[in-house]
């Protein structure tokens, strides 16, 4: 079965060293294993909570879609794509807001931490404080849950909103009496190294230590570096390699065998200058392949808004899908079918004969499976199993309440039916597109009525 792994990036700055290391490149690693289904995405609207400057919001973007693209990821693998494309994530968080607790939104540390500063300058508790703010928990629960994440990968500082993004789900679902959310937990990469900045604390643009990964090219990068703070030994001198800043950024790049020989180097009394030109040296092996792949995007963005709206056209085949759900489950339902509806959803269904599932093995022996409608129209035809006890395993989890992590894909005149991202049923090759969208309605109203019925 594939994870569903999603993490939001916000677009506000330029990347530095220490993303690269703490986050773009184990994400980009995370991304290749087999069984991961990856959705990584630009956190356009939470940047709005912290810039005002349109110029600002725009370029970094740019340069963070570059930057990921440059470092490896590959969209073909990853569904990458642009939060502000996806409308049904602020549908979503306006559904998620009517559920959440205005309690727990005051106890959120961000907020929590620009009230006391307030306080203690005496200002208004409020003064300054956007609402946008306020409810950043709720937009980054709508991330989530808008796609059934099961991992989100985060730094630290992000755990309290997963687990605020877990409370609401869990509300909603006990609301609305069904699991219609995956209860996303928090993955935090304990191995990834937290980079020294300039002046030995955390590589943070808060603290103005970044060492940029490819904003000024090879020179800037180079500058930066020799502006490392060290201490004041000579060359000649002994260096102690674990109180050093440059030797804890070396060896996030480097492999056993030349870190070694690093700490040989410093050990033995190499200067500092000398130091930092083999450090330089080394990140150059890495970073000037991808720095000349990000140059070459940077220069053609009509071609990164193309892969952007590539990865938001499939991240919406999953969250329309679920939104369609969640419409209905509120009571934001179609008027024309208010007759049938009035005594609630399950008394259409018991009208109709109810669908069902007819078994069978093709001409190569394995076992797939038809789910046809009351009146016997083919809906779903799945992929084969070598196993019959795979094929009921299937029948089961699409009979099961939730329908969590079931997406209904449109693919030219048929659909395709995922669990998890993984492809398991397809429909017929309909003749036009009008007759895939009647067909595929109803199939979406069978799992629906699956999902939501006990
Ligand atoms: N708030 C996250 C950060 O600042 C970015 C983010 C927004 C995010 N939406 C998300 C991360 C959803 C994970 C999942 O790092």
């Amino acid at each position: 079965m594939h994870t569903r792994v999603l993490t939001g990036i916000t677009t506000t700055g330029t990347p530095h060293l220490g993303n690269y290391v703490g986050a773009i490149r184990p994400a980009i690693v995370a991304s290749c294993q087999a069984n991961v289904d990856a959705f990584y995405f630009m956190a356009d609207y939470h940047a709005l909570i912290k810039s005002d400057d349109p110029a600002r919001i725009e370029r970094s973007r740019l340069e963070i879609a570059a930057t990921w693209l440059a470092a490896g990821l590959d969209p073909q693998k990853v569904t990458f794509y642009r939060q502000s494309d996806i409308p049904e994530i602020p549908e979503l968080t306006w559904l998620l807001t009517c559920v959440t607790a205005k309690g727990m939104l005051n106890r959120a540390h961000a907020y929590k931490a620009a009230v006391d500063r307030n306080v203690e300058t005496g200002e208004d508790a409020d003064a300054g404080i956007t609402a946008g703010l306020y409810m950043y928990p709720v937009l980054m629960a709508a991330d989530i849950l808008a796609f059934n994440a099961h991992k989100v990968p985060v730094g630290r500082d992000q755990i309290q909103h997963i687990e605020m993004a877990r409370d609401i789900a869990q509300r909603f679902n006990h609301i609305y009496g069904s699991e219609f959310f995956v209860l996303p937990e928090v993955l935090i990469e304990e191995q990834v190294a937290t980079l020294p900045g300039l002046d030995g604390r955390k590589m943070s643009k808060s603290y103005d230590n970044t060492i940029p990964l490819f904003a000024g090219g090879a020179k800037q990068l180079r500058e930066a570096i020799m502006r490392i703070v060290t201490d004041s030994r000579a060359p000649g001198e002994p260096k102690d390699p674990d109180s050093s800043s440059l030797f804890t950024i070396f060896r996030a790049f480097a492999n056993e065998a030349e870190t070694q020989a690093f700490r040989s180097a410093l050990e033995g009394g190499i200067g500092w200058g000398e130091a930092k030109q083999m450090l330089f040296e080394r990140i150059e092996v890495d970073v000037a392949p991808m720095r000349e792949h990000y140059e070459a995007l940077i220069a053609k963005p009509a071609d990164i808004e193309d892969i952007l709206r590539e990865g938001a056209r499939k991240a919406r085949d999953t969250a329309t899908t679920l939104l369609l759900t969640l419409r209905e489950a509120v009571g934001l339902r179609s008027m024309a079918k208010a007759a049938t509806h009035a005594s609630g959803p399950v008394a259409t269904a018991s009208k109709e004969k109810p669908p069902r599932f007819a078994s069978f093995r093709d001409e190569d022996g394995r076992f797939r499976f038809r789910l046809l409608a009351g009146d016997g129209e083919e809906l779903l035809l799945s992929e084969p199993f070598a196993d019959p006890k795979a094929a009921g395993l299937l029948q089961k989890r699409l009979r099961e309440p939730g329908g969590a992590g079931v997406a209904v894909e449109v693919e030219g005149q048929l659909a395709r039916l995922r669990i998890d991202g993984e492809l398991v049923a397809t429909t017929p090759d309909y003749a036009d597109t009008a007759t895939r969208d009647t067909a595929v309605e109803r199939l979406r109203g069978v799992l629906q009525r699956f999902a939501t019925s006990d």
